[in-house]
């Protein structure tokens, strides 16, 4: 009996030491409630920007948030003259700093894109990597272009082009977040994952071991058939959002673009840390209906969570869904964080050693009455329920 005892004791003792270490959620805990709302951008507000589009969303080391917008000068369209758009928060997005152009392109008749923030948390900075003449519209070649903070965000490097390093390629990063490492194989690594076009298209994810210096190119999973004109429901993995899961393996959420094989998301996963997509490992998540969209994922405590318009045909319907099975399957009880037009979505969390920071995520859309692009949309979202 004493042994008994003893025994509940000790695994008492090492349930309370083990737990908040391991810090894994389980599926009845989770019960996300939208807290606040806030919008970031109002597209045709400010004089020199006529529409706001492709939001990214990123932590920083020190727990601030920094928010990127694509500010689209003199059309709603995806080619065209742009600036780089970023607003910072340092009290976890209660109040923001003022629009801040961390990148201009003048005049480029297919300007800049985003774009894939990522984070070097053994170095403590943020770099942003985005495309210039993606579409190749009057302009020659396509560029990978990246700029860096080393001070939260505040102040920006001037662009350096990877393409250099690279070879030159139409590869458009995310958009949304490339990942660290934080776990073997490659611990520390950089990957940032993004889609070709017709000169090379699917989803690539380019790699950096020396926290951003050099670059160098990883995993493809190419389009059939590659590199010819597309039909619909041919097999064209378009943009992306990779995450890593707690066993090192990274799972990559693609775009169906053709909608090949449903209308629904693809899913991809890599165990060498980037450097191959096996198609043996590649499945179609029917549960993750979507028009063909960018959408947002996030892996934070062992739970996997997903963004996007849920609907096969209409940007509409922005719902919020989370796995304890690193998205095998997903729980019933979906959000709906908007029910109107919505479109791109990125998810972030943050953790900067306070309790809080466990009980929220944060997802950045595109949100609108008639037109999904009308605005840019902060949401803070509790995750247990306001508890
Ligand atoms: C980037 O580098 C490539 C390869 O050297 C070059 O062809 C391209 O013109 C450069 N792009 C820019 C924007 O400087
Ligand atoms: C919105 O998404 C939810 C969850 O996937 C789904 O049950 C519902 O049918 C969707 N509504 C529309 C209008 O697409």
């Amino acid at each position: 009996m004493e042994t008994g005892s003893r025994l509940a004791a000790l695994s008492l003792l090492f349930s309370a030491v083990l737990s908040p270490c391991v810090g894994l959620v389980s599926s009845g805990e989770i019960d996300p409630l939208l807290y606040e709302e806030q919008l970031l951008w109002v597209s045709g507000a400010q004089g020199e920007v006529n529409t706001y589009r492709v939001p990214l969303l990123s932590f920083t080391p020190k727990g601030s948030l920094l928010a990127f917008a694509e500010a689209r000068k003199s059309t709603a369209g995806d080619v065209g003259a742009k600036f780089l758009a970023m607003r910072r928060s340092t009290d976890k997005g209660a109040t923001w700093s003022p629009t801040t152009f961390i990148v201009d392109d003048g005049t480029q008749p297919d300007g800049l894109n985003l774009g894939s923030v990522v984070v070097d948390e053994e170095v403590g900075s943020v770099i942003l990597i985005y495309s210039m003449c993606f579409h190749l519209y009057h302009c020659h070649p396509a560029s990978t272009m990246m700029v860096e903070s080393k001070d939260d965000g505040l102040s920006w490097s001037q662009p350096r082009n990877l393409s250099v390093q690279l070879g030159v390629k139409n590869f458009a990063p995310g958009p949304g977040f490339g990942i660290q490492k934080r776990y073997e194989p490659a611990k520390g690594r950089l990957v940032v994952c993004g889609h070709g076009t017709l000169e090379g298209d699917g989803v690539f994810c380019i790699l950096s071991d020396d926290h951003g210096r050099k670059w160098y190119n990883g995993a493809a999973l190419k389009s059939i058939p590659y590199n010819q004109k597309k039909k619909a429901q041919d097999f064209n993995p378009d943009e992306c959002q990779p995450i890593e899961l707690t066993d090192g393996s990274i799972v990559i959420n693609v775009r169906n673009q053709n909608k090949y094989h449903c209308q629904c998301r693809l899913v991809v996963r890599s165990t060498d840390g980037g450097l191959s997509l096996p198609v043996e490992g590649l499945y179609f998540d029917y549960t993750l209906v979507d028009p063909a969209v960018a959408a947002g994922a996030l892996q934070k405590d062992g739970v996997v969570y997903f963004t996007n318009p849920a609907n096969e045909q209409h940007r509409i319907n922005l719902t919020l869904r989370w796995s304890v099975t690193d998205g095998k399957t997903w729980e019933n009880k979906a959000v709906q964080i908007w029910a109107g037009p919505s479109g791109y979505s990125c998810i972030t969390s943050v953790d900067s050693g306070s309790p809080e920071d466990r009980k929220f995520i944060y997802v950045i859309y595109e949100k609108g009455h008639k037109d999904y692009d009308e605005t840019v949309s902060f949401a803070k979202i509790h995750l247990f329920g306001g508890r």
